[in-house]
């Protein structure tokens, strides 16, 4: 992998001498996606899916297309099981709304773990909450560990959803996903795998992995933001109601009812993101290009110093597995007596740009604080993409030394 190269792509990283370890909440895009999105805008803009003129169609057939390498890069069975959202967020509330609500009942078990992000939480409450169910949590080991055994302790027949990251988002640990879809299944439940953090780092086969629901955002790929992909399979997807209504998701409209349009339309209400799916197309073929092996190599190197780094320095505090290899990109730390949002605040004082806080995993965030010893419910994160460089990890250890100092104390 030409990194050099890889870096001319990305013009926010050319033209400012920014240490970006914030990939793991946005990553950066290469001038291929800008330049896509905006060809789209600027060769058959239309509304897609409506016009019977050259443009919509163009507009149309870019849309469909970047459906079909999507379903191509994650391995579905059939195009239209790929069903384009906005982000993670808005495909697991999909699921939730549209399978949970009508497919869950009282006493029935929903299992999550403690490590999901508030997107992996939240519309899972909602669903125990309206159907009576119990929602229950898998607690990891301190490191971030989820065993396998840990996932057959807790889904059993009353299991009718397990819900699990493919990667924690902040202590970067992978769960055993496949092995969590066959005891999913073998209880009689099914298995929606959140892909926001894993889709980045893993090559993903979702036919091979057997979940029935794959969840992933663009932006953390490196495409636009506003463009993500529920996977479903086909079964499910045509057994669900939509879940939101509205435009070309229909069949026919009558004054008091209506009748839906065909997968994956009846869940694509109103005008449609094609700008940002073509995008979207052009950051797969971006990755593709490079592969995933050698993406990964880059982030595992750069990690391995930020670790190594990171482990030699007093006061410093790094959380996760002890193997470089396990943490996908994500180091999660602390400095004792210093806030995390001080951390970030001194480290952009030095053109470092981390995230620091709960991460939207407050459930994670109290059980660390009370497991971990963390002096506060929160932690600075540095999360690493495959364009980041070995100097930049120097330069981050560097200035991670300097922040006691920094915030006045002796040592
Ligand atoms: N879930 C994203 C993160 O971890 C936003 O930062």
């Amino acid at each position: 992998m030409n990194l050099s190269a890889i870096r001319d792509d990305f013009p926010i990283l050319k033209n400012n001498n920014v240490v970006y370890f914030d990939n793991a909440a946005t990553a950066q895009r290469p001038v291929q996606v800008l330049k896509a999105i905006g060809d789209f805008y600027t060769t058959t803009n239309a509304n897609p899916l409506r016009g019977l003129y050259a443009w919509s169609v163009g507009a149309t057939d870019a849309y469909e297309n970047a459906r079909s390498r999507v379903a191509r890069f994650i391995n579905a069975a059939d195009d239209a099981e790929i069903i384009f959202v906005r982000n993670t967020t808005e495909a697991i509330n999909l699921a939730a709304y549209s399978y949970g609500m009508e497919k869950v009942n009282a006493g029935d078990e929903i299992v999550i773990s403690v490590m999901e992000h508030h997107s992996n939480i939240l519309p899972w409450q909602m669903v125990a909450r309206a159907k009576k169910a119990v929602l229950k949590y898998i607690e990891p080991e301190t490191d971030g560990t989820i065993t396998v055994d840990m996932i057959k302790e807790a889904v059993t027949d009353k299991c009718a959803i397990l819900a699990l990251g493919q990667v924690s988002n902040v202590l970067g640990v992978a769960n055993p996903v496949k092995e969590a879809a066959r005891i999913a299944h073998e209880h009689g439940g099914v298995i929606l795998v959140d892909g926001a953090q894993g889709l980045p780092h893993l090559k993903t086969d979702v036919q091979d992995m057997d979940c029935d629901f794959y969840a992933f955002s663009g932006h953390k790929l490196p495409g636009p933001m506003g463009i993500g992909a529920l996977y479903g399979k086909r079964a499910l997807l045509e057994a669900m109601q939509p879940f939101m209504r509205g435009g070309e998701m229909i069949e026919y409209v009558k004054r008091d009812s209506a009748t839906y349009a065909e997968l994956p339309h009846k869940f694509e209400a109103g005008t449609v993101n094609a700008a940002d799916a073509v995008g979207l197309a052009a950051a797969i073929d971006y990755i593709d290009a490079i592969g995933y092996e050698a993406m990964e190599a880059q982030e595992n190197a750069v990690t391995a110093l930020i670790l190594d780094g990171m482990r030699k320095l007093p006061h410093v505090h790094v959380y996760g597995p002890k193997d470089p290899l396990l943490h996908h990109g994500i180091v999660t730390f602390n400095i004792d007596g210093c806030h995390p949002h001080d951390i970030a605040s001194v480290l952009d004082e030095e053109n470092i740009a981390i995230r620091a806080g709960h991460h939207c995993a407050q459930p994670l965030m109290e059980y660390m604080q009370e497991k971990c010893a963390m002096e506060f419910r929160a932690t600075a994160r540095a999360s690493v993409a495959f364009y980041n460089t070995e100097e930049e990890a120097e330069r981050f250890v560097a200035a991670v030394s300097k922040v006691r100092k920094w915030l006045g104390f002796g040592d």
